[in-house]
């Protein structure tokens, strides 16, 4: 999108990226993504972070319309994954007395990736708390390692009470012509995909998130500017809140995800028996994922946000399906724990899948794993119901 203001001063210079098929080469982007950047225009001009270089030339064109014949003092660097710094050489080459300002251990990193640029005597190092007075307006950095990279800051400016949040509260999708998301539904697919967002980009660093959060807790918030995705204002505790929830590690739902893996529907119609088991004995939320035919990004979110899981998968190869074994090591990378699981075996001659699945789900951490484990031999049959109704009872138990 165009630049756009978000207040008087204050200016959105981001950019959609509608081009693009996986963010981070893995997670599928239908609706595109936004690579976020602000303008604050004072006595001092700062730029809050740069873009993806696949669109630095969207950037620059809204830079220049705004600045006129200005140039700006500072550059902020809040994290120096490459989509947000693909233009941080550029800058620096463009206007010879702009200042590159980010934490001790961002600087160390420009070199790593901008090895052909001279940054000696162009960056300031800051540190927890340290303030930036630009006019009215003045920057206070708050450092947030491991939300995502370890370099990664936060800035809150404390005149118009804004929070530039890195990645934090960021979500997938494009904005298009949507840049505030002002807490009545106007950006509906805003908690899915920021879930998708949150827990497969920051997942792991749940313990982290909550150190940011604390800091945040003390401060006056009207408005977040995270690095992707819209600009929240309204009601910021919303997703404060949500945000303290999820990196709890806390369900939204007391639900059912029953996640299967199948390689010639045995496991599929087991795994829709045991949802229809779990639904006539009271389950409130019963989701089922084919894991083969789902986005992996999108089943990680879904089982974070149930409670409880099942596992069905076939045995292959001495071991469980593949994208069985992609789940339970995606799921383990992001810390997945807090959870009751259970697990249902598929196999025609030598069943190993339980075993192996087993085996992952104890590496993670705080899992309830009920019994009994299920074993099926290739298809479903009524001597296997009565272990079904007493795996579904564990579960909901
Ligand atoms: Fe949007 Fe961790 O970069």
């Amino acid at each position: 999108m165009k630049e756009a203001t978000i207040t008087e001063n204050i200016y959105y210079i981001g950019v959609d990226d509608t081009d693009i098929d996986l963010f981070e080469s893995q997670y599928p982007v239908p609706d595109g993504i936004s690579y976020n950047s602000y303008l604050i225009m004072d006595d001092k001009i700062a730029i809050m972070d740069t873009v993806d270089r696949r669109k630095s030339t969207d950037w620059w064109n809204n830079i220049e319309r705004l600045l006129g014949d200005r140039t700006p003092d500072y550059l902020i660097v809040q994290h120096m994954e490459p989509d947000h710094t693909g233009t941080i050489a550029e800058a620096v080459e463009r206007y010879p007395k702009l200042q590159v300002v980010a934490s001790a251990r961002a600087v160390q990193m420009l070199p790593q990736f901008f090895g052909a640029t001279d940054f000696t005597s162009r960056t300031i190092a800051v540190k927890e708390g340290d303030t930036l007075n630009l006019g009215q307006h003045t920057l206070q950095f708050m450092m947030a390692p491991m939300v995502h990279w370890p370099e990664v800051m936060t800035t809150y400016e404390q005149t118009e009470r804004i929070i530039f949040s890195a990645d934090a509260f960021g979500t997938f999708g494009a904005l298009g012509s949507t840049l505030i998301c002002n807490g009545t539904d106007n950006v509906p697919a805003w908690p899915d995909e920021a879930r998708r967002y949150y827990y497969n980009i920051c997942g792991k660093y749940g313990a982290p998130v909550q150190t940011l959060l604390k800091k945040l807790a003390t401060l006056n918030i009207n408005i977040i500017c995270p690095l992707h995705g819209p600009v929240l204002t309204a009601d910021p505790s919303h997703y404060i809140n949500l945000y303290d929830q999820w990196s709890r590690y806390e369900a939204e739902t007391e639900g059912i995800l029953i996640a299967f893996a199948t390689i010639h529907g045995g496991t599929r119609h087991t795994a829709h028996h045991m949802a229809d088991l779990l639904r006539d004995k009271g389950a409130s939320e019963v989701t089922l994922i084919e894991l083969s035919r789902c986005d992996m990004s999108m089943a990680v979110a879904e089982a974070f946000r149930h409670k409880r899981l099942i596992v069905a998968a076939s045995s292959y190869d001495a071991s469980v399906f593949p994208p069985m074994y992609d789940f339970l090591h995606h799921l383990q990378l992001k810390g997945y724990q807090k959870r009751r699981v259970g697990i249902i075996e598929n196999g025609s001659w030598a069943p190993t899948a339980g075993r192996v699945m087993k085996e992952m789900l104890e590496k993670m951490k705080d899992l309830d794993i009920v019994t009994p484990i299920v074993t099926i031999r290739s298809t479903l049959k009524p001597t296997d119901y009565p272990n079904m109704e007493t795996l579904a009872d564990a579960i909901l138990a």
